[in-house]
C-alpha cells in the first residue's frame, strides 16, 4: 500500500441533529480529514464535542447531512469489511464460548468451521488469552473480555480499526494492560487505527497522531513524534509534555 496516499478521506463533513425540543445541534462542522495508512490516530476530545459521531460516520453507521467520505478511494454509503470495529468489552455474545465469539466475524468466508476456530484461537493467543478459549464470556473480567474484542477484530483482519472510547470502563492498570496489547497487535500488523478518547494521557500513549474534536471540528493536528513503544519517560520529555499541554490547553484544563 501507498504509505503517502490517504488510506481514508473526509471532506467537509457536516452533521446536525434535533433536540427533543425542536432546537437544532451542529455535532460535526465541515470536517476534512485524511488518515494515512499504518497511522495511529487518536481523535481526541471532551464529551459531547462530536467524536462519537465522527467514528460513526467513518464505521458507516452514521450518514453525514453533506460532504463526502472515502476509504481506499471508494465512496464509504455503509459499513464495510475494510473497517473492523473494536467494541467495547461487553459487546460480546454470552451464549458463545470465548473462542467461538473471536471465529463469529469469520462466519461469511469460504472456510470451514474448524479453520475459523483455528484463527481464532491464533488471535486469542496474540491477546494472551489461550487458557480461556473454552471459556464463557461470564467467566472473564472485564479486561479479559476486552481482549477478546480485539482478538475478534483482528482475526477479521481489516486493514482499518476503529474504536471508540474502547478501555473507558476499565481500572486504571487494566487499562493500560490492554494498550499495550492494542498497540503491539497494531505494530506487527501495520493496520490503520482511529480510536477514540477524552484520556489525553491515553492518546499520548497511543498516537502517532493526535487530532482534537472541540465543538464539531478538528481544532488540533498533531503528528506525535515520540518513540513506539512509548513510556511514561518518553511522554515527560520537553517535546511530549509541550504536546501534552497544548492538548490539555485545547480540552480546557490549562
Ligand atoms: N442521536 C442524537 N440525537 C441528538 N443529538 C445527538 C445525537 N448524537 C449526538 N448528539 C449530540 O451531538 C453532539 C456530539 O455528540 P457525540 O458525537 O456523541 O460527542 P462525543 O462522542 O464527543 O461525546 C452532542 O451535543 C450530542 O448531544
Ligand atoms: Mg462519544
Amino acid at each position: 500500500m501507498d504509505r503517502d496516499k490517504p488510506i481514508l478521506a473526509a471532506r467537509d463533513l457536516g452533521v446536525s441533529f434535533l433536540r427533543a425540543d425542536g432546537s437544532a445541534v451542529v455535532a460535526l462542522r465541515d470536517v476534512c480529514l485524511e488518515v494515512f495508512p499504518g497511522e495511529f490516530l487518536c481523535i481526541l476530545g471532551r464529551s459531547g464535542h462530536g467524536k462519537t459521531t465522527l467514528l460513526n460516520i467513518v464505521a458507516g453507521l452514521l450518514r453525514a447531512q453533506h460532504g463526502e467520505l472515502r476509504v481506499m478511494d471508494r465512496l464509504v454509503t455503509g459499513p464495510g469489511t475494510d473497517r473492523g470495529v473494536i467494541f467495547q468489552q461487553d459487546a460480546v455474545f454470552p451464549w458463545m464460548r470465548v473462542e467461538e465469539n473471536v471465529a463469529f466475524g469469520l462466519r461469511f468466508r469460504n472456510i470451514t468451521k474448524r479453520e475459523r476456530l483455528e484463527i481464532a484461537r491464533e488471535h486469542l493467543a496474540l491477546v494472551g488469552l489461550s487458557s480461556v478459549a473454552r471459556a464463557w464470556p461470564r467467566e472473564l473480567s472485564g479486561g479479559m473480555r476486552a481482549r477478546v474484542a480485539i482478538a475478534a477484530v483482528f482475526a477479521n483482519d481489516p486493514p482499518i480499526l476503529l474504536a471508540d472510547e474502547p478501555f473507558g470502563a476499565l481500572d486504571y492498570v487494566t487499562r493500560r494492560q490492554l494498550q499495550a496489547v492494542l498497540r503491539d497487535l497494531w505494530r506487527r500488523t501495520g493496520k490503520t487505527v482511529l480510536f477514540v478518547t477524552h484520556d489525553v494521557d491515553e492518546a499520548m500513549m497511543l498516537g502517532t497522531r493526535v487530532i482534537v474534536v472541540k465543538n464539531g471540528g478538528i481544532a488540533e493536528d498533531r503528528i506525535i513524534d515520540l518513540p513506539m513503544p512509548r513510556s511514561d519517560d518518553d511522554i515527560a520529555t520537553p517535546e511530549g509534555l509541550a504536546l501534552k499541554h497544548l492538548f490539555l490547553h485545547h480540552i480546557g484544563l490549562e
